[in-house]
């Protein structure tokens, strides 16, 4: 059966033609994901094998702005990008599909708030940014749960960024995919801090996309993923009611690691480490040996972000002093 299209779902949802207004601007945050999204049940839709839950990095995200234009321009942190480049090709089409036939060009202008440096992707804040302008400009009109499924459209990882704090997405069943949005949970966590410590400039060989459907294809491991994801939710929701740092911080470290897992089971393999990841992991490692609640998570990158309370801050940043290169982030500050 051919699967349902982006422009089929939007099409459906939005059946009046849109009604560009002058300008619009938004911002999203950027998020890291406690438990992993890893695997789609529907590639063209970003349809997720399994659900996912992330906490949001406050300020740190994308600002991004549209309004009318000569010809279409992607204009990325002050830069005009070439028409060819993948982000601008990205950015179009996501846009395309809401203006469906409009002979309106546009200029869309996105600056990041995280430093390049931090060695985050962007697409998620990105994506969820571009969503938020577009309803805006376009004065669509649409739900928070449409806004988060369209999103994901984009970027699976973008139906989390338009909420603050800790995210749930929820896989959805049906094949539209209508019911595989985000949600904000309710619980805060004063006190949480996030550190985004940056170690390699590589860049990746391998996009997520391509990761998750390399690592489907091939790894006999992955079978195994989709039911310990579920249960890690279910443990790191807990954990986030009672404000267990230590089971939240266990668990969301043994599902990034159990992730890595399948993705280095993939053929060819698929590692995203590099040496300086894995003396990182170690000196995390001996840190909580000596007593420090500190764990770490990863994404499809050679980069950790790094979980710890406030009150453990200057233990932390005494044996990571290059943490302070990038921003600390306590999201409920
Ligand atoms: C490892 O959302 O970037 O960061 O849907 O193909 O755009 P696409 O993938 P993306 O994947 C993110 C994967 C991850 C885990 C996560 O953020 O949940």
């Amino acid at each position: 059966m051919l699967s349902i299209t982006k422009g089929q779902v939007i099409q459906t949802a939005l059946p009046q033609p849109p009604k560009p207004g002058l300008s619009a601007e938004a911002f999203a945050p950027s998020n890291i994901a406690l438990c992993k999204y890893w695997g789609k049940r529907n590639a063209e839709l970003n349809l997720p094998v399994n659900a996912s839950l992330s906490i949001s990095l406050g300020d740190l995200g994308s600002r991004t702005q549209i309004q009318p234009a000569d010809e279409d321009q992607v204009w990325l942190n002050g830069e005009r990008l070439a028409p060819e480049s993948s982000f601008s090709r990205k950015v179009i089409s996501f846009i395309d599909l809401f203006r469906r036939g409009l002979q309106q060009p546009v200029r869309v202008d996105t600056q990041n708030t995280i430093p390049t440096s931090a060695g985050l992707a962007s697409s998620a804040s990105g994506f969820a940014a571009l969503m938020l302008v577009l309803n805006n400009f376009y004065q669509l009109n649409l739900s928070t749960q449409q806004l988060s499924a369209f999103a994901r459209m984009g970027s699976g990882s973008a139906s989390r960024s338009l909420f603050n704090g800790f995210v749930e997405w929820h896989k959805g069943h049906r094949d539209d995919g209508m019911d595989s949005f985000a949600e904000p949970l309710s619980q805060t966590w004063p006190g949480f801090c996030i550190g985004l410590l940056k170690l390699c400039t590589t860049e990746k060989k391998v996009d997520s996309r391509a990761g998750m459907q390399r690592t489907l294809e091939s790894a006999p491991l992955y079978q195994a993923w989709p039911t310990q994801a579920a249960q890690d939710l279910q443990t790191l929701k807990q954990a986030i009611c009672r404000r267990d740092f230590t089971r939240l911080g266990e668990t969301a470290e043994q599902n990034a690691l159990s992730m890595h897992a399948t993705m280095i089971a993939s053929w060819p393999p698929l590692l995203y480490w590099q040496p300086e990841s894995v003396a990182a992991m170690q000196r995390v490692w001996a840190l909580r040996a000596q007593g420090t609640e500190i764990y770490l998570t990863m994404d499809a990158g050679p980069n950790l972000k790094l979980l710890f309370q406030e009150a453990d801050r200057g233990a932390v940043m005494s044996v990571f002093p290059e943490l302070q290169a990038v921003d600390i982030v306590a999201p409920f500050d």
